[in-house]
């Protein structure tokens, strides 16, 4: 649906367009009842009518209302008029992080820190009220004017214990490991990613890069974990340290809640430096049959095995 300024929605006035994201339209509007600026966000009419995209919506929907926490976006009221849903949260004042770190190109280190540590604080809270959201970034991640982070965007959040929504996804470049296999993620995929974060806050880049997603999404799981004071050499080792527990293949090599994941970065005198080089080993090498052209030989041999079997089973059918 495409709402002009001035047009009425509910007991909304659109004011302006904010953003067109993949599955929904995200405007200014005032609230008629209480004169306050929202953001509205309205699935788009392909959206609305294509159960695959209309998911991400009904997620968010899911998982929102349950929330309440400064470092958290804000719902007021999801209702539907007519036929189309939408999702009316607080207005914030400011920028997002990407935006941000286009303009600086990279934060100064205890900005970094302050950040990271904030929206983690976020993410406990949400983590404790069973909300995983599988999809943080400097996108999802705006900075209001009096410098609080909130997190946006729940459109792939899982609500643990609730029947869920089947489809698996994420960002590529914040992906973990386990989002790119497709195995079932935990709050353990959100510290992967903001470490993907931190280390991009400090470098300008993201840890695993490609020509395209899938080759980026590959890099993660064969790669070794890269030390983030190779491109920023005035990053501390300790935090070296930090983002490379975050960015462990293994969930369970990494921080196992965002209280830890905080705890390091309020105590960085306290990091156990000396892990570092175990954190950044290069994953076991794949086995033959493992790699691309070990899986073509085995296809084709188990194609020829089964012609094999179906002529010997013909010939003994004959007899
Ligand atoms: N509460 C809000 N206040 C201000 N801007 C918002 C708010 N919610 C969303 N936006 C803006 O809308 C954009 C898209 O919203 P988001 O929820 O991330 O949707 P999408 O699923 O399309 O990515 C954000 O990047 C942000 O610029
Ligand atoms: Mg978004």
């Amino acid at each position: 649906m495409t709402l002009r300024n001035g047009n009425r929605f509910g007991a909304y006035i659109i004011r302006y367009h904010i953003a067109q994201g993949g599955t929904g339209d995200v405007y200014c509007a005032e609230d008629t009842r209480d004169q306050q600026l929202v953001a509205l966000k309205i699935p788009t009419t392909a959206a609305r009518y294509d159960p695959r995209q209309y998911e991400f919506f009904l997620r968010e929907l899911a998982a929102l209302p349950l929330l309440d926490h400064p470092a958290i976006q804000h719902c007021r009221e999801y209702d539907q008029v007519g036929a189309f849903p939408y999702l009316a949260t607080t207005l914030i004042d400011g920028h997002a992080l990407r935006r941000v770190l286009k303009e600086a190109g990279v934060l100064p280190i205890t900005e970094a820190v302050a950040i990271v540590r904030a929206v983690a604080e976020g993410m406990a809270y949400c983590h404790a009220h069973g909300v995983i959201h599988r999809d943080l970034k400097p996108e999802n991640i705006l900075i209001g004017t009096n410098g609080q982070p909130v997190i946006i965007d729940f459109g792939l959040a899982i609500v643990v214990n609730r029947p869920t929504f089947g489809t698996p996804g994420g960002t590529p470049d914040y992906m973990s490991p386990e989002q790119v296999a497709g195995d079932p993620a935990d709050r353990r995929v959100d510290i992967y990613a903001l470490g993907v974060v931190l280390y991009e806050l400090l470098t300008g880049r993201v840890p695993f890069t490609g020509a395209d997603a899938l080759t980026v999404m590959r890099a993660r799981l064969h790669q070794p974990v890269p030390r983030a004071d190779v491109l920023r050499p005035d990053v501390p080792l300790a935090l070296t340290t930090v983002i490379a527990r975050c960015l462990q293949i293994r969930p369970d090599r990494r921080y196992a809640d965002m209280t830890a994941l905080m705890a390091g970065l309020d105590q960085l005198d306290q990091v156990d430096t000396t892990a570092l080089e175990s954190l950044i080993v290069p994953p076991p090498k794949a086995r033959f049959w493992q790699t691309p052209p070990g899986q073509a030989l085995l296809t084709t041999a188990a194609f020829f095995v089964g012609i094999a079997l179906v002529t010997l089973l013909l010939v003994a059918l004959k007899h």
